[in-house]
């Protein structure tokens, strides 16, 4: 049975290794469309049949289509929603993405309390918050990637940064100091997706939340 253009579930994809798992989730889930997954530079793919039209778009830019409307759902990671603050519903923890945010520095790094904190990072809003919780005063550097370098070279004398198998931190000589929180993706619609498309957003989060792997 073939779905109606009007009911056809937009849902963008981050580019990369997550995002193919996450797909692989939704076709156990009965939401497949053919070549998907195939290697050519096409990216954007529609099955009628499953009611999907998929698309892939770099991972720090699926909660700007989700929140536009442009995608009636996304899948982005809770470091990315928590530092960029889109206008958007979680709808579900897919348990899938796994890692944690962490404060990390050379080994041996002492913090001395009467001078501020420079910080490297890629999440200013997250290290900002983190800090100011702590009554911390910061000075934050904002970087766009290769943070780890940043204390090596006594640019910062601390990074704020995603930790996942912690071979960066190992290979750099670094050390995790503080866990700031556990980061995992989650489903993200819009308010007007989720009202008018109630019926298929729900169940392909629920069928999605049975498959979870
Ligand atoms: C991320 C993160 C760390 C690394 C952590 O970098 O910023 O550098 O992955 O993973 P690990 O603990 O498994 O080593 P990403 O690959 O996104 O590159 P970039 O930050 O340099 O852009």
């Amino acid at each position: 049975m073939k779905v109606a253009d009007g009911k056809m579930l937009n849902i963008a994809l981050p580019k990369g290794r997550l995002g193919e798992k996450v797909y692989g989730m939704l076709e156990k889930a009965g939401y497949s469309c053919p070549e998907v997954l195939g290697d050519s530079r096409k990216l954007i793919f529609e099955s009628p049949e499953t009611g999907v039209r998929y698309f892939w778009v770099k991972p720090s830019d699926v909660a700007i289509y989700v929140e536009r409307g442009a995608a009636d759902l996304g899948i982005a990671g809770k470091d990315l929603l928590l530092e960029y603050r889109p206008d958007v519903y979680e709808l579900c923890d897919l348990h899938t993405g796994k890692c944690r945010m962490a404060v990390a520095s050379v080994k041996g790094f002492r913090d001395d309390p009467g001078r501020t904190l420079r910080v490297a990072t890629k999440f200013s809003h997250i290290a900002r918050d983190y800090y100011a919780g702590k009554g911390r005063e910061i000075d934050v550097i904002h970087l766009n990637g290769s943070i780890e370098i940043a204390p090596i070279l006594g640019l910062s004398d601390v990074i704020v940064d995603i930790v996942e198998t912690g071979t960066t931190l190992r290979e750099n000589d670094l050390e995790v100091i503080e866990e700031i929180m556990p980061i995992s993706a989650r489903l993200i619609t819009n308010k007007a997706s989720y009202k008018f498309k109630n019926g298929e957003i729900r169940a392909l989060a629920e069928a999605l939340g049975r498959k979870e792997v």
